[in-house]
């Protein structure tokens, strides 16, 4: 038997805590019957959320690194009906994204079904890092670059601290590659980033993300991880 809020934050639906939230909401039922926090479970137990039930696990965890293409949604599903990353995905399993990419934005993204690595892949204090290469209108002034790596404030908030450069300048298009090396994860946190010193990004990619990459992978292919990637990734949040 285990607690519910531990289950469902375990199949990567929610962190613990947001999971504790829902059920203080009464959008968890267990066998139907709203839950109530610290409630035990068994395996055969039906657990919903706002009546969709969560799968378990039950320890059979995979992890695919996708390089995601264009235009395609990063979500499980989409209220819209559009093409989903992990409808990319050949699996036994339901895996879901860990952190998002906006819908025009390509290259790597892991996916998997292991919610507790996922909830700490994801928490800021954990200090993930994710590279961006971000094709820019104009040219990046020493001025803007400076004031994106002190940090730039967003939705009210200041990101921290950062790494911009600048690799290439095209005159003719008047357009500049710039690689933008974050560890937060806020929502279209690089184009806003952009956009507060007056720059509109073109095409964004994410070169890496904790240290995995997409460069062996087409755009759309994918890989499982190997057992040491995944190691890995757990000292990184350890
Ligand atoms: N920042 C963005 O603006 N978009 C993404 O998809 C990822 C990071």
């Amino acid at each position: 038997m285990e607690r519910v809020q531990k289950i469902i934050s375990n199949s990567g639906y929610a962190s613990r805590r947001k999971a504790e939230e829902l059920i203080k909401e009464g959008r968890v039922l267990i066998n139907g019957k709203v839950a109530i926090l610290g409630d035990k479970v068994s395996s055969n137990d039906i657990i919903t959320i706002d009546n969709e039930i969560i799968t378990r696990n039950n320890g059979n965890y995979k992890y695919f690194l996708l390089n995601k293409p264009r235009g395609v949604v990063t979500t499980t599903k989409d209220d819209k009906g559009r093409k989903t990353v992990v409808d990319l995905i050949d699996s036994n399993v339901n895996v879901y994204p860990v952190g998002r990419l906006d819908y025009d934005t390509t290259g790597t993204l892991l996916l998997t079904n292991d919610g507790n690595l996922c909830n700490k892949l994801i928490h800021p204090k954990n200090n993930i890092e994710k590279v961006y290469l971000a094709k820019i209108k104009g040219f990046l002034s020493k001025e803007n670059m400076e004031k994106l790596q002190k940090g730039v404030i967003i939705d009210n908030y200041k990101t921290s601290p950062c790494k911009v450069k600048q690799k290439s300048y095209d005159k003719k298009t008047n357009t500049a590659l710039v690689m933008v090396t974050i560890h937060e994860g806020r929502n279209h946190q690089v184009k806003k980033m952009f956009a507060s010193v007056g720059i509109l990004v073109d095409k964004l990619t994410r070169l890496s993300f904790a240290g995995l990459n997409v460069k062996n992978l087409k755009s759309g292919e994918y890989r499982e991880l190997t057992k040491k990637e995944v190691n890995v990734l757990y000292s990184l949040v350890k």
